[in-house]
C-alpha cells in the first residue's frame, strides 16, 4: 500500500496553503544565518515576519525567492516542491518581491523601471529587438492605478523622485506582475509618515484583491494594523507564530527578545510553533 510522504501529509494538513516550508537552514561557514525554518501561508492570508536584526530574515526571503540556495530544506508552492535557480525563476513561477535594497534603474523611467527585465518588444529579431514603449506606458499607468499610486510625469527618471515615490513603483512593479505571492522586505523602514501611509494603503488593497503576502517589519504598530499572522525569528530560527487576534505588541515584544520562552505559551500556540 502507498503511504504518504512527510511533505504530502504536510501538504494535507494545510489544504489551503500557498508556501509550505520544512527545515530550512543557511549556513555560511560557521554562521548559522537560518536553521531548521518551519513556515506556512494560506491562500490569501497577510503574514509578517518579526525579529531582531540579525534574525535571519532577509536570509529566509533570500532563501525563498532564489537569490540564495538553501543548505538544506524543502519549499512547496502551492503544493509542489520547487528550487529557485535565481530571482528571475522565482518571479517567472509568481512570487513577487521588493527587497530590502530596492532593485530599480535610477536612470531609466517608471515604465522602463516596472518592465525592467520583462520588457514589452514590437518586434524580436534576436539582436534587432524594437521596444514597445507605448504599450508599456499604458501598463505601467494601469498598474500604478490599480494600486492608487500618482506619478505626475511617467517620463521622469526615478533619480528625480522621493525615497517613498520609488518604493511605490517597486510595490506598484510586484503588485502588477505577482501571480501567486508577494514579498516585501521592510518596505516603509526608510519613508516618512505620509509615504508609510501610502504604502500601507497598497498592502491593504492587495489584501482585498486576496493577494497572499509576507511583509518583515520592524514596526509593530505597522504589523498588528495590516496582518493576520505574525512569525517570530529570534537568533536565526522561527520560534513561533501567532495570530494578531490571539496576541499583543507586549506578548510579541516578549518572544523577540526572549523574555518569554514560546513554550510557556498555551497549547493553541505551541501547535503553531
Ligand atoms: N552573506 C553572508 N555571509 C555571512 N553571514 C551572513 C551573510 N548574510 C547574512 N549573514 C548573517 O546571517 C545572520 C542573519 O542575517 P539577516 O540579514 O538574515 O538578518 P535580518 O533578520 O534580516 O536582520 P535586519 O533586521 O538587520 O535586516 C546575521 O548574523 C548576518 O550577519
Ligand atoms: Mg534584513
Amino acid at each position: 500500500m502507498l503511504t504518504p510522504s512527510r511533505h504530502t501529509k504536510s501538504a494535507m494538513k494545510h489544504p489551503n496553503s500557498v508556501l509550505n516550508i520544512h527545515g530550512l537552514t543557511k549556513h555560511y561557514g560557521g554562521v548559522r544565518a537560518l536553521t531548521d525554518a518551519v513556515f506556512t501561508l494560506q491562500n490569501g492570508e497577510h503574514a509578517a515576519i518579526v525579529g531582531d536584526n540579525g534574525a535571519g530574515k532577509s536570509t529566509f526571503v533570500r532563501l525563498i525567492t532564489g537569490v540564495e540556495q538553501p543548505s538544506a530544506g524543502d519549499i512547496q508552492l502551492n503544493g509542489q516542491t520547487v528550487s529557485f535557480s535565481s530571482p528571475l525563476n522565482a518571479r517567472e513561477q509568481g512570487i513577487e518581491t521588493v527587497y530590502q535594497t530596492l532593485a530599480l534603474a535610477e536612470d531609466l523611467d517608471v515604465p522602463a523601471n516596472i518592465f525592467l527585465g520583462r520588457e514589452i518588444t514590437r518586434f524580436n529579431l534576436g539582436p534587432l529587438s524594437f521596444l514597445n514603449h507605448k504599450a508599456m506606458r499604458d501598463q505601467s499607468i494601469d498598474m500604478l492605478a490599480t494600486t492608487g499610486v500618482r506619478i505626475q510625469d511617467m517620463s521622469e527618471s526615478l533619480r528625480g523622485m522621493s525615497g517613498g515615490q520609488r518604493q511605490c513603483v517597486a510595490i506598484a512593479r510586484a503588485a502588477g506582475f505577482a501571480k501567486k505571492l508577494i514579498i516585501l522586505d521592510e518596505p516603509t523602514a526608510a519613508l516618512g509618515v505620509q509615504e508609510t501611509a501610502k504604502v500601507e494603503e497598497i498592502i491593504k488593497g492587495l489584501k482585498q484583491r486576496g493577494v497572499p503576502l509576507i511583509i518583515i517589519s520592524h514596526n509593530l504598530r505597522q504589523v498588528f494594523d495590516l496582518v493576520d499572522r505574525i512569525w517570530v525569528f529570534r537568533q536565526g530560527r522561527i520560534i513561533c507564530s501567532r495570530r494578531t487576534v490571539d496576541t499583543n505588541p507586549q506578548e510579541i515584544v516578549g518572544l523577540i527578545t526572549g523574555a518569554i520562552d514560546p513554550a510557556t505559551l498555551a497549547l493553541e500556540v505551541a501547535e503553531a510553533c
